[in-house]
């Protein structure tokens, strides 16, 4: 039988890794939207491509969490995207609502899901599905790491003038403002960027990274990355799908890791059929921890004030 994932939310990166799923032919895809039509129509799109990319998996739109049971990963990217000036953090009440009813509503039908969450505030949603779901942490994780780390990657390589699959890079602490770019841990082939470019150029590429997602969202207008995002996203489903064991930096629940403990934030993982299988702990310098704790304090901060405003 093939495997089964389902993507909650059809916008831009909804049906950008609807594509790339159904392209692959790694599993059934069920994609869910509460408008009308929208998922229906991409979902038949979808399937009128595979006779011409040779796949032969089955997509189904949908407006019913029914259709979404017995998935093996449920994908989270339902709410709203940030508007030019907007930081991802501003969107916490709206997408706490959305993700709240998402969560309840497919780990109903899913009990023994994946999920990988993507929609911002992303540490903050993930640790609201982990709480609504009550299932282990390691099955709930949030995609952030893979995206700012890719950014990362594209400006060392055009920097360098190197292809940029030879650079690895990685980007730990919350996908927002005070994500922790790591230099020494980012290579071309092995070579860490310390040894190839000056502390300013490098201090620019971080800058820019961090301010990649506003950018882009600069630049649209009317909407936030989604092509990035969503290959970001396929990696993590097809780790898990085919139990690839990749080490991917991602969103997961700190359970003492870094001598933190009790919230989301990215940090390397191997993601396999079980969610994470393992948190990696890097020998950070005293900067690099500072600051990743510091990153980690600022999730802790918006998941409290998450608190509190639903309290109220
Ligand atoms: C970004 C949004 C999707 O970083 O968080 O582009």
């Amino acid at each position: 039988m093939k495997k089964k994932v389902s993507i909650i939310g059809a916008g831009n990166v909804g049906a950008s890794l609807a594509q790339l799923v159904v392209h692959s032919g790694l599993a059934d895809v069920v994609l869910f939207d509460i408008v009308e039509g929208v998922p229906q129509g991409k979902a038949l799109d979808l399937s009128e491509a595979c006779p011409l990319w040779g796949s032969s998996v089955k997509v189904i739109g949908t407006n019913d969490y029914k259709d979404t049971a017995d998935s093996d990963v449920v994908v989270i990217t339902a709410g709203f995207p940030r508007k030019p000036g907007m930081s991802r953090d501003d969107l916490l009440a709206a997408n706490a609502k959305v993700v709240g009813d998402v969560a309840k509503n497919t780990c109903s039908v899913s009990k023994d899901a994946i999920y990988i969450v993507v929609t911002n505030p992303m540490d903050v949603m993930a640790q609201m599905t982990l709480k609504v779901t009550g299932f282990n942490p390691n099955r709930i994780i949030g995609m952030g790491g893979i995206l700012d780390s890719a950014r990362f990657r594209t400006f060392v390589a055009w920097e360098l003038g190197i292809a940029p699959e030879d650079i690895e890079a990685l980007v730990m602490g919350g996908h927002g403002d005070q994500m922790v770019p790591m230099p020494r841990f980012t290579t071309a082939k092995g070579i860490s960027i310390i040894h190839l470019l000056s502390k300013e150029k490098i201090d620019k590429l971080i800058e820019r990274t961090k301010n990649g997602g506003a950018e882009i969202v600069g630049l649209l207008k009317t909407g936030s990355a989604f092509y990035a995002p969503a290959a970001s996203t396929f990696q993590m489903v097809k780790s898990v799908i085919l139990d690839e064991k990749r080490l991917l930096p991602c969103s997961a629940y700190l359970d003492g890791e870094y001598g933190l403990k009790g919230y989301y934030a990215g940090v390397p993982v191997v993601l396999g059929k079980n969610g994470v299988e393992k948190i990696v702990e890097l020998p950070l310098n005293e900067q690099e921890k500072q600051d990743f704790e510091k990153s980690f304090n600022a999730v802790k901060d918006l998941v409290q004030k998450l608190e509190t405003m639903e309290a109220k």
